[in-house]
């Protein structure tokens, strides 16, 4: 039996978040540069995103570029940009013919002019989808997330708008980028890579986490149903005790 028989459609994670890692290596294997990877890594997306909302995944959100990838060579940071201009405006009728809706998270102000108008432009056209929500993570860190969060919470405090007293963990991921977005119950991780890299560290607390040795340009929709099924048959306890297989141990 395929992996995809074996996922138990009515207890779907309704989001997966992904670390698209082992780009730069699988071109290197086959004596190319690091950008040729990044090129075929977008096959994968789409593949992966395609399999996820005919699934019923509602959510899925893809680490595409960090705060740190800023320090890579300028002729890689170039054109990985160029790839995510290109992508989005070509991949935009796919989205709209699926019904997913493109959103962000990051520092979207640092992308350049031309990459961010892009990005604008589909997320406004692709608004009133809702098959599923897929967000690209972009000049994103978590502590750049975190920070900013805390930067706009003292300035609400200032402004008397929120008092200290109501500082709790619901009205801090108010002010998050993925405000509205529920936490991922999934986190996959390609490429044998143990790290979570400065993503979603306040959304991951209770995730489970998946990592596989497949480099990212090699993951397919089977890699996905595969990373489900093995995520339906984990015990998640959220730190209580699992009446039917308690030993004892919280
Ligand atoms: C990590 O591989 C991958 C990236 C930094 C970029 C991911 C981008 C894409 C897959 C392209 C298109 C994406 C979208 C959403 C349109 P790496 O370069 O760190 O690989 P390495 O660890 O082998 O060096």
């Amino acid at each position: 039996m395929g992996f995809k028989e074996q996922i138990d459609l009515n207890r779907l994670p309704s989001h997966i978040a992904i670390i698209m890692d082992g780009n730069g290596r699988w071109a290197k294997k086959q004596g190319k540069l690091r950008v040729f990877g990044h090129q075929n890594g977008v096959a994968a997306v789409r593949d992966t995103v395609e399999a996820g909302a005919e699934l019923g995944v509602k959510f899925m959100t893809l680490y595409a570029f960090s705060t740190e990838n800023w320090n890579r060579p300028k002729l890689e940071v170039n054109a990985l940009m160029e790839l995510l201009i290109n992508t989005i405006h070509k991949e935009t009728k796919t989205l709209m013919d699926n019904n997913i809706r493109l959103n962000a998270i990051g520092d979207l102000e640092s992308l350049p002019g031309r990459c961010h108008k892009n990005l604008l432009e589909a997320i406004k056209k692709t608004d009133a989808n809702n098959r599923m929500t897929l967000t690209l993570a972009l000049s994103y860190s978590a502590r750049w997330e975190i920070t900013h969060a805390i930067k706009n919470i003292a300035a609400d405090v200032k402004a008397g708008k929120i008092s200290p007293d109501h500082i709790n963990d619901s009205l801090l991921e108010k002010y998050l980028s993925t405000a509205g977005i529920p936490d991922p119950e999934l986190l996959i991780r390609t490429s044998g890579e143990y790290r979570i890299s400065n993503f979603l560290l306040w959304q991951i607390a209770y995730s489970e986490f998946y990592f596989t040795s497949k480099l990212w340009p090699d993951f397919r929709r089977e890699d996905l149903y595969e990373a489900i099924v093995n995520y339906q048959n984990r015990d998640r306890r959220f730190g209580g005790v699992n009446e039917s297989t308690a030993t004892g141990h919280a």
